[in-house]
């Protein structure tokens, strides 16, 4: 039976009059990256707060290791490493000292891997802290979640100011907290980063989540793009189920780009088949058009009305 880190079920949060979260119900399992992604304002550092033990939930449950995240807070907090979006740190503590502090908070020591680390993200530690910039503390704040041994990490938009090299190294050590068996919450709204590094992905909007599921379950609620050229005629594909935007060359009827419905491809490649294919090339929809597929759904009036 898949074990599940993280659960929450329903869980809504007001400021005031203001509703950030109004359903938000996901679980993280056992050993997996799950992918939390949204638009700025979505709710996901709200969410993150309420697991977190720093927000009190207005109604639905959290819970981290099966344990409520606001009654059993402290005993959670032993066992999660956690990366803020907006890293604080003591401007008159350099950096390297501001590691050490926040891995004492968690109750870890500096090791040999928290040096590996500060020479790999190649942090200066002597600089106070009041000198760095944006992606510098954002360093600090990853060199101490990563080399904290815990059950669960928590990284809320870790690499926002860091330059794509220290991205991509982000990106190294998370698969690796993975291969090791940990579970890993990362929110995030670069699309690439998710989609290389997530096990299963939430996408939250408007404090709702809209959907839930791997990349490729996602994949079959969209379209594929086809480049085709058969020996016969293409003349009748666009009437087929599941064909949108169907285009033919202007010069020969031979060629023809258009769009699938995921779920229809089958019937559409063999109807393909009997007009002789010669080149096919089909281009499965990038998380960057899931996501516009969901954020176009609504509240676009004008947009995507099929
Ligand atoms: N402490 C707060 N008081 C009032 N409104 C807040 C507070 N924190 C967040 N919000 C609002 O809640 C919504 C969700 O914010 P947030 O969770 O930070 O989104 P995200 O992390 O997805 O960018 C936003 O509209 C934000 O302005
Ligand atoms: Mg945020």
């Amino acid at each position: 039976m898949v074990q599940s880190v993280v659960s929450i079920n329903h869980l809504q949060k007001s400021f005031g009059k203001f509703q950030a979260l109004k359903d938000i119900t996901f679980d993280v399992q056992a050993g997996e990256v799950f992918g939390f992604i949204g638009p700025n304002g979505a709710g996901k550092s709200t969410t993150i707060r309420v697991l977190l033990g720093i927000l009190k939930a207005n109604s639905g449950q959290a819970t981290i290791f099966n344990e409520d995240v606001w009654q059993n807070a402290v005993a959670i907090h032993n066992r999660i490493a956690y990366v803020p979006g907006d890293v604080y740190l003591w401007p008159n503590l350099t950096g390297g000292e501001m590691i050490d502090f926040l891995l004492k908070l968690n109750h870890q020591k500096h090791s040999t891997t928290t040096d590996e680390l500060i020479h790999e993200f190649e942090l200066d530690p002597k600089k106070k802290s009041r000198n760095y910039s944006k992606g510098n503390r954002q360093k600090v704040a990853l060199i101490a979640a990563l080399s904290t041994a815990a059950d669960l990490y928590i990284f809320d938009e870790p690499t926002s100011g860091l330059d794509p090299l220290m991205e991509e190294l982000f990106q190294k050590h998370v698969l690796a907290l993975k291969q090791q068996g940990k579970s890993v919450l990362l929110s995030s709204h670069i699309l690439s980063e998710v989609e290389r590094m997530c096990d299963r992905i939430g996408i939250i909007r408007g404090g709702e989540i809209i959907e839930t599921g791997t990349l490729e379950q996602m994949r079959q609620l969209t379209r594929t793009q086809v480049i085709v050229q058969a020996k016969q005629s293409l003349a009748g594909v666009e009437s087929l189920a599941g064909v949108h935007d169907f285009r033919l060359d202007s010069h020969v009827t031979n060629k023809a780009v258009f769009a699938v419905d995921t779920t229809q491809i089958g019937q559409v490649m063999a109807d393909l088949a009997k007009r002789e294919i010669v080149t096919l090339q089909t281009t499965p929809p990038t998380l960057e058009d899931l996501f516009m597929h969901y954020y176009n759904a609504e509240g676009a009036e004008d947009h995507d009305t099929k």
